[in-house]
């Protein structure tokens, strides 16, 4: 039997955090929908065309260090308007999708063109300011030598690109259940998400 989550939203809203807790609680798996577009703009970098990039990827590729860098994110977001690119990625997404035992999928069009058909839809959100903060304390606990204004502008230039591109632009579906998360501890967003997903399960 499959059940598929879908969890859009912008960036670092929380959507990692929110994910990888509802699908432990389900008991399913789990795609960070995002890794893959940040392994296409890491190849990028490294001077790979971008539809090579994205129709050559493989696991390995998802498991590459440095893909959760501010430089990763950004070419992750340039290659996201590529509509090849973006059909290149579709048919894995939605095998997973509909893996036997139930997925959980987060990313920016999950809900809207991977999954619409998903029987749980959220679009999580919070102010640039509260997500750039949490990315922020994030890559500097990382190492990252970055400010939090560096931050904040790249984070609002990434969710213009995806809000504005023309291919499964970043919106939320119609039938999403909204949870704003910029005034809420983790288990509390956790809490929103779980009870959004049992009462769709009902
Ligand atoms: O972790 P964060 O929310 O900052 O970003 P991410 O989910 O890792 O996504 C990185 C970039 O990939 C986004 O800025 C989007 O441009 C793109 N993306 C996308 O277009 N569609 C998805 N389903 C997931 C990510």
């Amino acid at each position: 039997m499959s059940f598929a989550i879908a969890i859009d939203g912008p960036a670092a809203a929380g959507k990692g955090t929110i994910s990888k807790a509802v699908a432990a609680h389900f008991g399913f798996a789990h795609l960070d929908t995002g890794l893959l577009y940040r392994a296409v703009g890491a190849k990028v970098l490294a001077g790979v065309d971008p539809l090579e990039a994205a129709e050559t990827l493989t696991a390995e590729d998802l498991e590459e260090p440095g893909l959760r860098t501010a430089d990763v994110a950004q070419a992750a977001s340039r290659v996201a308007v590529i509509g090849e690119v973006r059909a290149a990625l579709v048919d894995f997404q939605r095998a997973f999708a509909r893996r036997a035992g139930g997925a959980v999928l987060d990313g920016r069009d999950i809900g809207t063109v991977i999954c619409p058909d998903a029987e749980a839809k959220l679009f999580v959100t919070a102010s640039a300011e509260v997500r750039a903060q949490r990315r922020f304390a994030e890559l500097e606990a990382r190492g990252d030598d970055t400010s939090f204004e560096t931050v904040l502008a790249d984070v609002k230039e990434r969710d213009a690109r995806d809000a504005g591109r023309a291919e499964a632009p970043m919106v939320a579906a119609e039938d999403a259940v909204r949870i704003d998360t910029s005034e809420l501890s983790i288990e509390a967003a956790v809490a929103a998400a779980i009870a959004a997903v049992e009462e769709a399960r009902a």
